[in-house]
């Protein structure tokens, strides 16, 4: 695929796992197509699924409130989740859903070649560092998944009735400012997860 309307017309109309049943609207992912940042979430949650836009909730309101602390517009960035079908009830992502579902955006990480992924909670984590540790670990330390800094954080959606995960996510926010103003010559953060997406010769 060469390009992101190319890759969301091959998608179509899924039905490549059961969640093509229960959706309303695709979420395919909003945004630069050139960014230097792209942001992975979870799934769609209800409001997403009537728009069919990713982060248009109370967790998109948060999310747009973070960058707008470092000085970031949504339209800046690209968004994009691990699912792009709303799960039922808004449970948890299912392997198999992982499985069918993460090939395209591992696409879209190609196509639009973010400097820096930020991943919000658990399972974008897990996915992109392909590690089993969990958030609370990882999170506001920059790591390195092939070509591509990682820097996992909260999901918003943990923070909205939370003080203190809202305190840390503003602050690791603030870590991506300055990632971002180093530039990409600028002081390299220790690698720590071996790579996912686009490393040397790695795939999976
Ligand atoms: N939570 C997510 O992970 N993604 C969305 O698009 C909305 C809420």
């Amino acid at each position: 695929m060469r390009t992101l309307t190319e890759l969301r017309d091959h998608i179509g109309d899924c039905h490549r796992c059961p969640l093509g049943e229960t959706r309303t609207c695709l979420v395919f992912g909003v945004g630069r197509e050139d960014a230097d940042v792209m942001i992975i979430g979870e799934a769609p949650g209800r409001n997403e699924d009537l728009r069919g836009e990713p982060f248009v909730g109370a967790a998109g309101t948060l999310l747009d409130e973070l960058l707008a602390s470092i000085g970031l517009e949504r339209d800046e960035v690209y968004i994009a989740n691990i699912l792009k079908c709303r799960p039922p009830g808004n449970r948890d992502p299912q392997a198999g859903e992982i499985e069918t579902c993460t090939p395209f955006l591992r696409e879209q990480v190609a196509l639009v070649a973010p400097r820096v992924i930020v991943t919000l909670g658990n399972f974008a984590t897990r996915f992109v560092l392909r590690t089993d540790a969990a958030i609370t670990r990882l999170r506001g330390t920059v790591q390195h998944a092939g070509r591509f800094e990682v820097l996992p954080v909260f999901h918003p959606a943990a923070a909205l009735y939370d003080r203190t995960k809202r305190d840390v996510l503003f602050d690791d926010f603030r870590l991506l400012g300055d990632l971002l103003a180093a530039g990409p010559d600028g002081p390299a953060p220790e690698p720590v997860q071996t790579a996912l997406f686009g490393g040397e010769g790695e795939e999976r």
